[in-house]
């Protein structure tokens, strides 16, 4: 087997007192989709956090192509290939879709003419170009995810963190960016997601990883996962993922 792309092991994330990431391991190999679901609180963005570098790990190891990257700026993962999306979007509001772009291509290309023209790709391959000029303060929730996507794109990653870009967005929004997403894969991207809705892990991903009150509690498809008894169990009480599997099973029927 090669080197995986990354390799995560026994990391943990101790907020004093709170284990908020416990002893999680988990390797992804080029060209895979990973989902990550769990429960609110489960630990699922502060283990993005700790791969991508916006914190530290308190114990653990996280390489990217067999080298340990614990001790790499969150810019410099992202140099070597690591992009990713944040739960709460953070476009620059008072600049335009295509001025947020370039500041990911920047990254890769220092001339203004190239950076431009390398965002202005990436604006269309996400279906924004139309919108380039647009203040991204003024775009809609999915237009906004969108460009959350076109700036993780812009630092020509090898593979992108999602964290639940499908979050309120309606069903043919969701039908439209899954389309995208596969797009980006069959282009060569790998892609590690953390997926609210079941529907879009099912359609989306191999593999999936559940996580709860930080602790790894299991793996598998995504028809394994939605009838393992542990994972029902964490979802007991939370009431969503009853929801959601409905829902699937509704779209399947
Ligand atoms: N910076 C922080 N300081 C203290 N506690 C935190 C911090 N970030 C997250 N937590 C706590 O860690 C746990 C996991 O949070 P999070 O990773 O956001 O979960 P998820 O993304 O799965 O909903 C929660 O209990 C949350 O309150
Ligand atoms: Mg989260």
């Amino acid at each position: 087997m090669s080197t995986p792309l990354l390799e995560v092991n026994n990391v943990s994330k101790h907020f004093l007192g709170l284990k908020a990431v416990d002893g999680v391991s988990l390797t992804v190999q080029k060209g895979e989709i990973v989902s990550i679901i769990g429960p609110n609180g489960a630990g699922k963005t502060t283990f993005f956090n700790l791969l991508t570098g916006q914190l530290e790990p308190t114990a653990g190891e996280v390489k990217l192509r067999g080298q340990v990257i614990n001790q790499l700026a969150p810019h410099d993962r992202a140099r070597q290939g690591m992009g990713r999306t944040f739960q709460i979007a953070k476009p620059l509001i008072a600049l335009n879709a295509l001025e947020n772009v370039m500041i990911g291509a920047f990254m890769r290309h220092s001339s203004m003419a190239v950076a431009t023209e390398k965002a202005m790709v990436v604006l269309e391959r996400v279906g924004l170009a139309h919108l380039a000029r647009r203040r991204a303060g003024d775009l809609t929730l999915s237009e906004r995810r969108r460009l959350e996507v076109a700036r993780a794109m812009a630092l020509e990653p090898e593979i992108v963190l999602l964290d639940e870009v499908m979050a309120g967005l309606n069903q043919s929004e969701v039908g439209k960016a899954i389309e995208l997403l596969k797009g980006l894969h069959a282009d060569g991207l790998t892609f590690l997601i953390i997926e609210h809705n079941l529907k879009v892990v099912r359609a989306f991903s191999e593999r999936v990883v559940v996580l709860d009150r930080g602790r790894w509690i299991g793996e598998g498809t995504a028809e394994e996962i939605l009838t393992s008894p542990a994972v029902i169990k964490a979802y007991l009480g939370e009431g969503h993922m009853g929801g959601q599997t409905k829902q699937t099973t509704e779209v399947n029927a």
